[in-house]
């Protein structure tokens, strides 16, 4: 067994065949057969060079696997596998390989259209990895709310956890890693699973060492079941915190877009609440394009509508309102070509998107038609922003 380490691999139902990474890899890392175009991992060293010139993105995938997928296997595939669950087991190489699956895990989702994310350039020092698998910090439940409607098909969760006067330093968009008890199948304790926080640096109740997730029940899921059936008072153990990029400018003139889905909303809330306590409306400003279902299954709908306006501006989008065509974030972003466009131009503009990873492509070219229609190239924009610290992706 070997440590898990993040593969590049390639999509075979969006590739197009054309053979431009193959021809741009540096050191022939890529290569192809009748079927399909497939990266070595055996030679395959990050550089990213391949990235940008793919006109699909089929080329930015990655699986964090503990054995690579071989060149053989690879041409075979019709389609990708599923992200495989790293087991404890398979992590034979002990904690510290498991918090590395972690980080590669938290990289996958920064990954972006083009990977290799930066922090904002006036961002706050992250402290990263604080508590481990072998050395985790108990928290106490302080509390656990249902944030969507009870009539609502999807149970979504405000949990607050109380570190009791223990030091836990994290920052707006950093996460955190819950352990779920019990033990898998093979007798192994459970890996953490990463959430994203929802409250800013100095707790959800100001100096009071707590802070705040914002969880989403899924079907069959281990650790949403366990975390959003939490009671008060209940003792949950917590790794991280992780993450050192997708972060908050400290600039108060930074200007942010927004965009998410569902719980994807947790990090802009975090960011909402820490200018609101420091700021008030006095900064660059902030806008926020939030889809979800409808505004039953929107978590914070009340609350969010209540931000001022100097300081927020909110743009709901739903997608399954009875009698309403279907409406996605990336729609309402053309909708607002001109404001977006200007956004674009500013060289203050910092962009984040977090939530479900299908949007990023409908987002990106949502970027790219309002691009063009300023005479300006999306992806050398996006890399550009990417490599100053404002362009910033979480997706899953
Ligand atoms: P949909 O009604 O098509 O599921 P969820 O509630 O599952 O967490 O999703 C949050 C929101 O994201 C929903 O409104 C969902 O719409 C929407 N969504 C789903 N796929 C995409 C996509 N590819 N791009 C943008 N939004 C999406």
């Amino acid at each position: 067994m070997t440590k898990p380490f993040k593969q590049h691999l390639i999509d075979p139902e969006i590739c197009i065949r054309c053979y431009t990474c193959e021809m741009t890899c540096p050191i022939g890392a890529i290569q192809h057969d009748d079927n399909n175009v497939v990266v070595d991992a055996d030679a395959c060293n990050f550089c990213m060079d391949c990235i940008p010139v793919c006109p699909t993105g089929s080329i930015d995938e990655w699986r964090v696997v503990s054995d690579a997928y071989s060149v053989e296997e690879q041409f075979g595939w019709d389609e990708l596998p599923p992200q495989a669950e790293i087991t404890q087991s398979e992590a034979e190489g002990g904690l510290e390989a498991i918090d590395d699956a972690i980080a590669a895990l938290l990289a996958d989702a920064h990954a972006g259209a083009g990977g290799g994310a930066v922090a904002p350039q006036s961002a706050a020092k992250p402290a990263v990895n604080t508590y481990n698998l072998g050395d985790p910090i108990e928290a106490t439940v302080q509390g656990n709310y249902r944030l969507t409607e009870d009539s609502a098909d999807i149970d979504i969760r405000h949990i607050i956890l109380n570190f009791d006067g223990k030091p836990f330093k994290v920052l707006e968009g950093q996460s955190i890693g819950i352990i779920p008890p019990g033990q898998g199948a093979d007798g192994k304790a459970h890996l953490p699973r990463l959430y994203s926080v929802s409250s800013p640096r100095d707790g959800e109740r100001p100096n009071y060492g707590n802070l705040s997730l914002t969880v989403k029940r899924e079907e069959g899921g281990l650790c949403s079941n366990y975390v959003c059936d939490l009671k008060p008072g209940d003792k949950v153990q917590v790794t991280g915190p992780f993450g050192a990029t997708f972060l908050l400018p400290e600039d108060p003139q930074a200007r942010l877009l927004m965009i998410c889905t569902g719980t994807g909303s947790a990090p802009m809330r975090a960011f909402t609440m820490r200018r609101q306590r420091t700021l008030g409306g006095h900064s660059g400003g902030m806008t926020m394009f939030f889809g979800a279902r409808s505004p039953e299954t929107l978590p914070y709908f009340g609350p969010l509508a209540k931000v001022p306006q100097t300081l927020l501006q909110t743009h709901m989008v739903f997608s399954r309102l009875p009698g309403q065509p279907k409406e996605y974030v990336q729609d309402r972003l053309r909708q607002h070509e001109e404001d977006i466009a200007e956004m674009l131009a500013d060289p203050n503009t910092h962009i984040y998107i977090c939530g479900l990873r299908g949007m990023e492509e409908g987002v990106e070219k949502a970027f790219a038609n309002i691009a063009e229609s300023m005479g300006a190239q999306w992806v050398a924009l996006r890399d550009t922003m990417r490599q100053e610290g404002r362009y910033h992706v979480e997706t899953y």
